[in-house]
C-alpha cells in the first residue's frame, strides 16, 4: 500500500468510526445478539479445515476441536456460544494492546517514528520486509518485527520492569489477572530462532529500542499469556468503548488513540490477509496463532472468538468465518454493511 492509498483508508475509517454513532443508532437485542453467537458456533463448530499451529510444538497439543464465540458490549454485557473459558495463549493477538501501551507511554506520533504503521502484505513473521521498508524496518507493531520492537519501547529500567507494564497493561485490558502459560513460553522461547533472527537486525539496524535478547523474552512471555474469548471479548469492548474497560470503568488507555490504533488493526491486523478480511467484514481485528481472534465495532460491542485451526496465514479458520458472520448479518462494517456469507 502506497503513503495515499494509506491516507485514504485511514481517512475513511476515522469518516466511519465518527459517523457509526448516527448510522447504527441502537443496538440490537440481547435475544438477538445471542442467537447470533448461538448461531455462528452451530454453523462452524463442524468445519475442520485448516491445522492447529505446528511450529511452536506445544500448539499441536491444543485440543483442535475447541471453538468458543462471544460479543461483549461496550456496557460489559456478554453473550456466548462454546468454550468461552478456555485459556490459550494469546500470541499476537496481544500487539495491539502493547502497541496502545507504547502511544499511552509515548505518544502516536513516536509510535509511527520509531516502528511505523505500513502494512507488509507479507507473513506475520517475514524477514524480507526488514530488507524492502529500509526507512522503518519493523514495518508495523501488528507483525512479529514491530511487535518485537513495541515491546523494547516500552519505558522501563529493567527487564522485570518491562514485563510488568505489559502484563499489567493487558490485564487491564481484559479487567482480569491473567498467568502466562508457562509450557507455551517455554516451547516458543527454545525455538524462537526465526524471532531472535528478528530482534537482532532490527537491533543491527538502530530499529530496536532495548537489547534484543531481553526484548525477544518479553514478547516470547506476552505471547504465552493464558486468556479466553470472554478475555478477548472485554479486551476489545475496552476498544470499543473508548478505552475504558466496561468491567472494571478503569481508563486503559486514552480515548483520543483508539482511532489510531483500530487504523493499525484494520490495515495489518490479519497480516498478507488484511485486504481480504476488510473486504469482506468490515472490521478492525487482530488474530493470534493459539486460534484467538477480537473484532472491534468501533463505539459499540467486540466480537472475540477461538478455536485453534488456522488457515495458511495463521489466522483461525472458525473464528474468521463466526465474526465475519455475525458481522455481516448485523451489517456493522465500518465501511457500511457487508454482506453476511
Ligand atoms: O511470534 C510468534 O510467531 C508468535 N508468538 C505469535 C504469532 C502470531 O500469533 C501470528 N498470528 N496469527
Amino acid at each position: 500500500m502506497n503513503i495515499k492509498t494509506s491516507v485514504i483508508t485511514l481517512a475513511a475509517l476515522a469518516i466511519a468510526t465518527l459517523g457509526f454513532t448516527t448510522a447504527y443508532a441502537s443496538d440490537p437485542s440481547p435475544k438477538e445478539l445471542q442467537r447470533l453467537v448461538d448461531d455462528a458456533y452451530a454453523k462452524y463448530k463442524g468445519l475442520q479445515e485448516g491445522e492447529n499451529a505446528n511450529y511452536i510444538p506445544i500448539l499441536t497439543k491444543t485440543p483442535s476441536d475447541l471453538f468458543g464465540v462471544v460479543i461483549v458490549t461496550r456496557d460489559g454485557k456478554m453473550y456466548t456460544a462454546g468454550d468461552v473459558d478456555y485459556k490459550f495463549s494469546i500470541q499476537s493477538v496481544s500487539k495491539p494492546f502493547t502497541a496502545a501501551l507504547v502511544m499511552k507511554q509515548q505518544g502516536v506520533d513516536s509510535l509511527d517514528d520509531k516502528i511505523g504503521v505500513e502494512p507488509t502484505g507479507l507473513p506475520f513473521n517475514s524477514k524480507i520486509a526488514l530488507e524492502l521498508y529500509t526507512e522503518k524496518r519493523s514495518v508495523n507493531p501488528m507483525v512479529n518485527a514491530g511487535a518485537i520492537a513495541a515491546v523494547s519501547l516500552v519505558k522501563a529500567n529493567s527487564e522485570a520492569e518491562r514485563w510488568n507494564l505489559v502484563l499489567q497493561n493487558i490485564e487491564d485490558f481484559a479487567g482480569a489477572k491473567l498467568t502466562v502459560l508457562e509450557d507455551v513460553y517455554k516451547s516458543e522461547y527454545d525455538t524462537a530462532y526465526g524471532n531472535r533472527g528478528i530482534a537482532n537486525l532490527l537491533y543491527n539496524y538502530g530499529r530496536l529500542y532495548s537489547d534484543p535478547e531481553e526484548a525477544l523474552r518479553v514478547y516470547t512471555r506476552q505471547c504465552a499469556i493464558g486468556v479466553s474469548a470472554k478475555d478477548l471479548g472485554v479486551m476489545g469492548a475496552t476498544l470499543a468503548n473508548l478505552g475504558v474497560n466496561p468491567l472494571t470503568k478503569k481508563t486503559v488507555m486514552p480515548a483520543k488513540d483508539v482511532p489510531e490504533l483500530l487504523a493499525i488493526m484494520a490495515t495489518a491486523g490479519f497480516y498478507d490477509e488484511s485486504g481480504e478480511w476488510m473486504y469482506t467484514a468490515g472490521l478492525p481485528a487482530k488474530t493470534g496463532v493459539g486460534g484467538g481472534i477480537v473484532a472491534v465495532v468501533p463505539g459499540r460491542f467486540a466480537i472475540a472468538a477461538f478455536s485453534p485451526r488456522l488457515n495458511e496465514a495463521g489466522n483461525s479458520v472458525r473464528s474468521l468465518n463466526a465474526i465475519r458472520d455475525i458481522a455481516g448479518e448485523l451489517g456493522v462494517g465500518v465501511f457500511g454493511a457487508n454482506p453476511a456469507e
